[in-house]
């Protein structure tokens, strides 16, 4: 296992790896983003994409949270999307929408035109935007690094935009299986490789984001998520900790402890007693505050957030929130949130 021996604050890293504490680390899914006026204004400057592929920008918007909100990580300002557009597709980002995919993936044909080997040295831009971040956080907190779970990446390819269902790209993968798993096992390998392009650059952890997990049963989450996230964490648990968030899929939590990641996220609709019940006692798990318990007053907040660290208890729980934060949360509600969390001792 690499560790970075100049970092100031390693709480998120041991909590990962098992060790004492003197307090649960906190950070925010989705916390470089627009509920900060700071990231609004470059958002009206500069393109999605332009922030992204410009590792000053990315560097820039990575480090606001860790300066204005005090958050014990920093995540790489990118997107999931990325590795689909490095894999030659088309994706464009829609003020207020979305993203966009303007060319689905649906057939053989369609599966022709995208590429596996190579793509990962597409993302060059990624890379350099990691190890100007570490420089420039010299230490302060550990970088998190991610991607999306093949599954996940699988929805977009396929369905072409966001979609509460996905039906299309459920469709797609019960009609046509072979292909389906001919093109997770593509997004797979390049996942890999993205994934040790960025422990390479530095990133200090790394999490797999499967947003869309929870949308497949039991059966069919093995089948067309786990057997790929297995391969993933298979080969990166040994050189950094590493976080799985399959939102929603629940039932799949033992499963997932069993490939060896680090961490699991789990959302608000699991109780953390039952969570730590599914997972068993060796893994780390990260949640599961409501995004949208942020609306709330600070005191509630403050209450509640309180609550949430007392029912997972002392050590393995990284304190987030279930899912990302939402634009319309003021930052001062961030703030009650990660302040109550560092001056929170377990009895
Ligand atoms: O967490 C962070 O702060 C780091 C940056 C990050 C972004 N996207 C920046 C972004 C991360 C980790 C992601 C992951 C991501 N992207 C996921 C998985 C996590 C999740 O929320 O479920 C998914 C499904 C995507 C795909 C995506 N990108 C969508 C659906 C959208 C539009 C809707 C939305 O959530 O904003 C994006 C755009 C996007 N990615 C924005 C940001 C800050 C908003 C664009 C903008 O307002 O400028």
């Amino acid at each position: 296992m690499r560790r970075d021996n100049n970092l100031k604050n390693d709480l998120i890293i041991r909590t990962l790896l098992g060790e004492q504490t003197e307090r649960t680390p906190v950070w925010m899914m989705r916390q470089a983003g627009r509920y900060l006026p700071e990231y609004i204004a470059l958002r009206n400057k500069y393109s999605f994409f332009e922030r992204c592929q410009t590792p000053e920008l990315a560097c820039e918007i990575t480090l606001q949270p860790v300066d204005i909100v005090g958050v014990d990580a920093a995540i790489l300002f990118s997107d999931i999307l990325v590795v689909p557009q490095a894999m030659g597709m088309e994706v464009q980002l829609i003020e207020k929408q979305g993203p966009l995919l303007p060319e689905p993936i649906k057939t053989a044909a369609d599966l022709n035109r995208i590429y596996s080997a190579g793509a990962a040295g597409n993302l060059e831009y990624v890379y350099d935007a990691i190890r100007m971040i570490k420089k420039e956080l010299d230490g302060r907190v550990p970088l998190i690094g991610f991607a999306g779970a093949p599954w996940t990446l699988l929805c977009y390819m396929v369905q072409g935009k966001g979609s509460k269902t996905f039906d299309e790209a459920k469709g797609f993968c019960y009609q046509n299986p072979k292909l389906a798993h001919q093109l997770l096992q593509m997004i797979t390998d390049v996942t890999i490789e993205y994934l040790k392009g960025q422990i390479a650059a530095g990133a200090d952890m790394l999490q797999v984001f499967d947003s869309w997990g929870g949308l497949l049963n039991k059966q069919d989450f093995e089948t067309f998520s786990l057997q790929y996230i297995r391969q993933i964490v298979a080969a990166i648990k040994d050189e950094v900790p590493t976080i799985v968030f399959a939102k929603g899929a629940w039932s799949s939590l033992g499963e997932m402890a069993a490939t060896g990641a680090h961490g699991l996220g789990i959302d608000w609709c699991i109780e953390a007693q039952q969570a730590r019940q599914f997972a068993g006692d060796k893994i780390t798990l990260q949640g599961n505050y409501d995004p949208a318990r942020l609306l709330a007053p600070v005191e509630e907040i403050q209450q509640t957030t309180e609550a949430m660290l007392r029912a997972f208890g002392p050590g393995r729980h990284i304190a987030n929130l279930g899912h990302g934060i939402l634009p319309n949360v003021p930052v001062a509600h961030a703030k009650a949130f990660v302040d109550t969390v560092k001056a929170f001792r377990h009895a």
